[in-house]
């Protein structure tokens, strides 16, 4: 399917073999960003000129998303982490289930397609581990910028009736300030008739980065990152080349794998502002975080103290580091609470953490920690990705080692991820031997009265 797809090897997955308790140090290299580079890459089929795309990292998510902009008929060169795109010639106004369900992002394809070819038909991207992930938003603003969208069976059929197959530009306002459907409706309205404002959009860097590409190809976005966008319509895009912000979700889960591990480190490239709620619950909770040189941080961790966080859109806590901090947590001295506001079933690390030696008690999307001195190293799973990336922190930190399994949730959205942290000190790797049978870890349940006055003081 992909280079960079999760291979196996005599048809066994690969799991990772972890050895634990070890420092790290030096510096961690961030890549670009997984979720910018998805909408970029959508956003390349608004124009028949070519588009460069450097800084993508290379993950199986790009790689979906590579092969279906190819379905759609777009041209692709990839060099190392630049990509080439040649939409001249799309042709296809259909996506196949089987890579749709693999990458909800190819619903961002909708409105580009609409733009460019004047309809689009797509199967409803499904739930995913996370939540029930629906997209009514996307289809609200699709229909406010005049598109006729239905949904039979579970395919989305959309298509632009005006008389020059032309959106015409509306004021949308969004129930819930959704990423991707401010996303859509940005690609969708940059070539529709007239203006159009979002009002309570996302205000994500990601949202920012991909209307700085939309400028450079000549669309007139207005107010990225604010509480309302503008877009005048244009006639047409061209190319351009643009390079991906550093992924701030990976600069993130890299501070609070220096933490975890009690570490002082370098990350970098990062934007600060990209992550101010994350250092600040991190300074809170016993780091020191300072600038170092233009583009990187440095962490010095001391005594980790138990600090509490609730998801939320930005510039709050990111949902897409509630589980690596969850780890944090469970390592950290005294209590906390970790409540996820954004996505209903965000929490499948507490089960594995607790088979490690953690006490985290789950009621609806509260997770009540009581910091324990020492994880021990286990047969442990990862159900999502960053529930992936939160289970092999809190295995960097334990007793002995473990084996982790579900590569195929972190090859979404890590680079390299052994490769990097072995260059820091972790003894990390990626094994393909059949793993024998390990029910030789209990599934510790955590009740109530494991967790003690600590939910009461709440
Ligand atoms: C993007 O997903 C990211 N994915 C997610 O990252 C990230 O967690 C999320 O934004 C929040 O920051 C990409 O950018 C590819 P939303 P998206 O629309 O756009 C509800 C990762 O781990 N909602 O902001 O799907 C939805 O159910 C991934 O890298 C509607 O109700 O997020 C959810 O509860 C996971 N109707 C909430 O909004 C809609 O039409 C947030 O969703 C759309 C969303």
């Amino acid at each position: 399917m992909s280079s960079v797809a999760t291979i196996k090897r005599n048809n066994i997955p690969p799991h990772l073999e972890v050895k634990g308790g070890r420092p790290l140090s030096g510096i961690l290299k961030v890549s670009g960003a997984k979720n910018s580079s998805l909408a970029l890459m959508a956003a390349a089929l608004l124009t028949k000129e070519k588009l460069l795309i450097q800084n993508v990292p290379q993950l199986t998510d790009i790689e979906v998303m590579s092969e279906i902009l190819r379905n759609l008929g777009a041209k692709l060169t990839k060099i190392n982490n630049s990509i080439e795109i040649n939409s001249e010639s799309i042709h296809n106004v259909e996506l196949p289930y089987e890579l749709v369900n693999s990458l909800r992002a190819s619903f961002f394809c909708v409105g580009p397609l609409l733009t460019r070819l004047g309809e689009a038909k797509i199967p409803l991207p499904g739930g995913c581990n996370i939540g029930a992930r629906p997209v009514d938003e996307h289809i609200n603003g699709l229909k406010a910028l005049g598109a006729e969208v239905e949904v039979i069976n579970d395919v989305v059929k959309a298509q632009v009736s005006t008389k020059d197959k032309r959106l015409l530009g509306a004021n949308i306002t969004l129930k819930y300030p959704s990423v991707g459907a401010t996303e859509t409706i940005l690609m969708a309205s940059c070539l529709a008739l007239g203006k159009t404002t979002i009002s309570n959009p996302a205000r994500e860097p990601e949202i920012q980065d991909l209307a700085k590409m939309l400028n450079s190809m000549g669309a007139k976005v207005f107010g990225a990152g604010t509480k309302r966008i503008t877009i005048l319509g244009v006639k047409s895009l061209s190319g351009t080349s643009h390079c991906v912000i550093p992924d701030r979700i990976e600069a993130g889960t890299f501070l609070i794998a220096a933490a975890i591990t009690r570490s002082p480190l370098i990350i970098g490239p990062v934007i600060p502002n990209h992550l101010s709620a994350v250092i600040s619950k991190l300074k809170e909770c016993g780091c020191s975080i300072s600038q170092h040189g233009n583009h990187h941080l440095k962490i010095i961790p001391r005594e980790i103290s138990g600090v509490d966080i609730t998801t939320s859109p930005f510039p709050g806590f990111p949902t897409d580091l509630q589980a690596p901090f969850m780890s944090l947590m469970v390592t950290a001295k005294g209590s906390s609470k970790i409540k996820e506001r954004v996505f209903e079933k965000r929490m499948q690390h507490v089960l594995e953490l607790n088979k490690m030696g953690a006490c985290i008690y789950l009621e609806n999307n509260t997770a009540y920690i009581k910091g324990v001195k020492e994880l021990v190293g286990s047969y442990v799973e990862g159900g999502d990705l960053r529930s992936s990336a939160a289970i092999i922190l809190a295995c960097l930190s334990a007793k002995g080692n473990s084996i982790f399994t579900g590569l195929e949730h972190l090859d979404r959205g890590y680079e390299k991820l052994e490769e990097k942290l072995t260059s820091a000190g972790s003894i990390i790797s990626r094994k393909f031997d059949q793993l024998t049978s390990h029910s030789s870890f209990s599934n510790k349940i955590i009740s109530k009265d494991n967790i003690d006055t600590q939910k009461n003081a709440a």
